[in-house]
């Protein structure tokens, strides 16, 4: 893997064309002998996370919709996050503006990322995750306010219930999983926000093997982790219901254990990982020693590059430690925001 760094705009236009084929890696430190461990590292995607499929697929789709125009229209999206960044870097490449209705309680560096890419952010005071259901959602509620009286310009691509989010992980996700393991992937595992993820993947992998188990994590109630939600705080989300079957089991990760498996797996495989990470590496233990054998992939949504003040808090790492994290860690992606 090279270590050489590069900003978005180095690529223009071509930037969409190194979103996917992220690397699937052992996690060998946590391997067992007739279970092997491993971690698809979506922060290898151009713009930093998993979210750069769904983005990319929802902004196409738009397209041959005929509903963008170039140079005039404004796509508004209501998100905590990563799928602000790729919306904003995919949008801006591709030549629309960019805004973004976020809870203030994200990241600092999220929304330093986010203006730095071009957009233009309007803050609520949600929950991390913008709520969806009657009357809780802020972010929604706004960004429909601001979208619905001007439908010549505005474009809401809702990945809540956009089946091109869907379509993202059936038509890139699942199939790249299915060949880096050549099919013998038996446990696929996937934080859970909109649903995009585990439901195209999931999907995708048991029509190709009906025994593939598709584990999907959500958060505890009145959590930190920024990009997955907790379903009984906040309702299901339309994309995921439609085919909320496809999920075999479910797995509650905390906020606490999912920041000591963030230290965890930097001490142990000098991963800077994200705090989802956390939760889904949690996860994949708990399933790895519930069986006898098997190859447990899991999704790496986002690495830790955006966390450093979440860190700091929550004192996963002090800041010198965060510091040489960044400098001396395995798996750094090699774009620079
Ligand atoms: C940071 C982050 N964003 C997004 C997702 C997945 O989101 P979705 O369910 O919307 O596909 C995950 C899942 O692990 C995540 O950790």
């Amino acid at each position: 893997m090279t270590t050489k760094s590069y900003t978005y705009s180095t690529f223009g236009q071509d930037v969409v064309k190194r979103i996917g084929n992220t690397p699937l890696v052992e996690l060998k430190a946590y391997s067992k002998k007739n279970v092997k461990m491993f971690a698809k590292l979506e922060w290898f995607n151009p713009f930093g996370s998993v979210k750069d499929r769904a983005a990319y697929w929802m902004i196409k789709d738009a397209e041959k919709r005929q509903i963008l125009k170039k140079d005039k229209s404004i796509i508004i999206e209501p998100t905590s996050g990563n799928t602000g960044i790729a919306l904003t870097g995919i949008a801006t490449a591709m030549g629309y503006k960019v805004e973004i209705v976020i809870p203030e309680k994200v990241s600092i560096e999220t929304k330093k990322i986010l203006r730095d890419l071009g957009a233009t952010l309007h803050e609520t005071s949600d929950d991390l995750c913008p709520r969806v259901g009657s009357g809780t959602d802020q972010s929604i509620a706004l960004a429909k306010a601001i979208s619905k009286p001007r439908p010549d310009i505005y474009y809401m691509p809702n990945q809540y219930e956009n089946d091109a989010n869907f379509y993202a992980h059936y038509e890139s996700t699942g199939p790249e999983i299915w060949n880096q393991t050549n099919g013998t992937v038996t446990h696929f595992l996937t934080g859970c926000g909109t649903g995009g993820t585990i439901t195209g993947t999931g999907v995708f992998l048991k029509e190709k093997n009906k025994y593939i188990k598709v584990i999907a994590v959500q958060a505890q109630k009145n959590h930190l982790l920024q990009g997955l939600r907790n379903f009984e705080e906040s309702a299901m989300p339309e994309l995921f219901e439609r085919r909320k079957d496809v999920v075999d089991e479910w797995f509650t990760a905390t906020n606490v254990d999912s920041f000591n498996m963030v230290r965890d797996i930097y001490e142990k495989e000098k991963m800077l990982v994200g705090p989802s990470s956390g939760s889904v590496l949690t996860a994949m233990i708990n399933k790895r020693d519930e069986i006898e054998k098997g190859n447990v992939v899991g999704i790496f949504a986002d690495d830790g590059r955006k966390f450093k003040s979440l860190y700091s808090q929550q004192e996963v790492f002090s800041n010198q430690e965060y510091e040489e994290a960044l400098l001396s860690g395995k798996y750094l992606s090699e774009i620079s925001f």
